[in-house]
């Protein structure tokens, strides 16, 4: 079932008992205003229901930051306004990030509603862990996931690749290791280092902390071939699942251009096509003190608000339908854009061998996917 017309709800809890060095999402330290960051989430997703209208949410995502900060009640309060401001189609997924820190609460969850965990293992090795800056020791992190898998139905785990020091055969044994672990989707990320973090800063004064791009390649590769021959398949360029059950019915949404609904600190939103009224593109203020403000002088978080052009809407519309190993649905993108994509450089690509074209869609080859978001730009005319 295509995902390109449903809504999403998108919940960013911001907070983090620790700050990763690596990591540059919309992160703080608690200072005390957890309480009126809740009360304001509450308030926006009034303020927000104005602008959807009575539509039905597919999916529930509570991403971070670290959501499995907030208490079972806190969850089960946003849970409930969800389903009495908007309301949920049959069987909808309501998944939450959780770092492995967090797992006693994890028995609760299906109590509340949540159906999806996905786990931050990052690795399997406790000198990595303790390199990559987390909390948490290898053995913890597999607790947690078996305690994920005891409480609710589908578990994904998160692993960082491509760290220096990582030996291909390492991380090769870290997959099987998380296929043994019986969870039905895994997202290895590449270790990307972001400028303004920690990592960041160090890697300005010299210090090597990820892999060169060449060696990443070997990754990726490998990894479709171990998680493939265990039966998984790759979905989207970071995510694998054993079944479709198992995929993320969230994120595929983002992928597939559905509408998502975006609160608390930092969240994004989309909603609309420019063939319909327009797609509109909201960004909620960022920091924690600001969003709380917003939605007490607007009645909504959202700061920022623009009709998006319909070449911009194209061009977000192909870059993360590219991104799905089903491919990019180019009648769609002509509906609701009323636009093309570059024919010639398309033709181009095939003959490079960067993207295969059937009758209604268009993907990237193995080779394509390595050159990452540049095949797709060049698309888009
Ligand atoms: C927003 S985090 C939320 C998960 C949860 N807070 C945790 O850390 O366990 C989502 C995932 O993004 C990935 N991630 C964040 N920064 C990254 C980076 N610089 N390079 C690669 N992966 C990164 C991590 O795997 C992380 O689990
Ligand atoms: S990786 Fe997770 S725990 Fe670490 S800072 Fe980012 S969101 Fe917080």
């Amino acid at each position: 079932m295509s995902l390109s017309r449903a809504l999403g709800l998108y919940i960013h809890w911001p907070y983090c008992a620790r700050i990763c060095p690596y990591c540059d999402f919309n992160v703080y330290r608690p200072k005390g205003a957890e309480d009126a960051l809740l009360e304001a989430i509450l308030d926006d997703m009034r303020g927000w229901r104005e602008r959807t209208g009575a539509r039905r949410l597919t999916s529930l995502h509570f991403g971070g930051g670290t959501p499995s900060l907030l208490s079972v009640s806190a969850l089960q309060r946003l849970i409930d306004a969800a389903g009495r401001v908007w309301g949920f189609v049959d069987n909808p997924e309501i998944g939450l990030e959780a770092n492995p820190n967090d797992s006693v609460v994890f028995v609760d969850y299906a109590s509340v509603g949540i159906n999806r965990l996905s786990v931050g293992v990052q690795s399997f090795d406790s000198g990595a862990l303790e390199r990559l800056g987390r909390d948490h020791s290898a053995a913890e992190a597999v607790a947690a996931v078996e305690l994920a898998q005891r409480a609710v139905d589908q578990v994904s785990l998160d692993l960082i690749y491509a760290w220096h020091g990582q030996s291909l055969e390492y991380w090769q044994g870290e997959l099987r290791q998380a296929v043994e672990l019986g969870v039905g989707h895994v997202s290895p990320y590449q270790l990307t280092i972001e400028s303004g973090t920690a990592f960041g800063k160090r890697a300005e004064r010299g210090d090597r902390l990820a892999l060169e791009p060449d060696d990443a390649a070997d990754f990726y590769s490998a990894t479709d071939e171990v998680l493939g021959q265990a039966g998984f398949q790759r979905y989207e360029i970071s995510n694998h699942a054993r079944n479709e059950a198992a995929q993320s019915t969230h994120n595929r949404l983002y992928w597939e251009g559905g509408d998502w609904i975006g609160i608390g600190p930092g969240a994004h939103g989309r909603l609309g096509a420019h063939s319909q009224s327009g797609r509109i593109a909201t960004e909620a203020a960022r920091r924690p003190g600001d969003y709380i403000d917003q939605v007490a002088t607007t009645g909504w978080g959202v700061r920022s608000l623009e009709t998006l052009s319909a070449d911009d809407e194209r061009t977000e519309r192909v870059l993360m339908g590219m991104r799905l190993a089903a491919g990019l649905d180019l009648a769609q993108v002509a509906d609701f854009t009323g636009l093309g994509i570059d024919e010639a450089e398309c033709r181009r690509m095939a003959e490079l061998g960067y993207v295969e074209r059937d009758q209604t869609r268009l993907k990237l080859t193995r080779e394509g996917q390595l050159l990452g978001d540049g095949v797709s730009m060049a698309l888009i005319p």
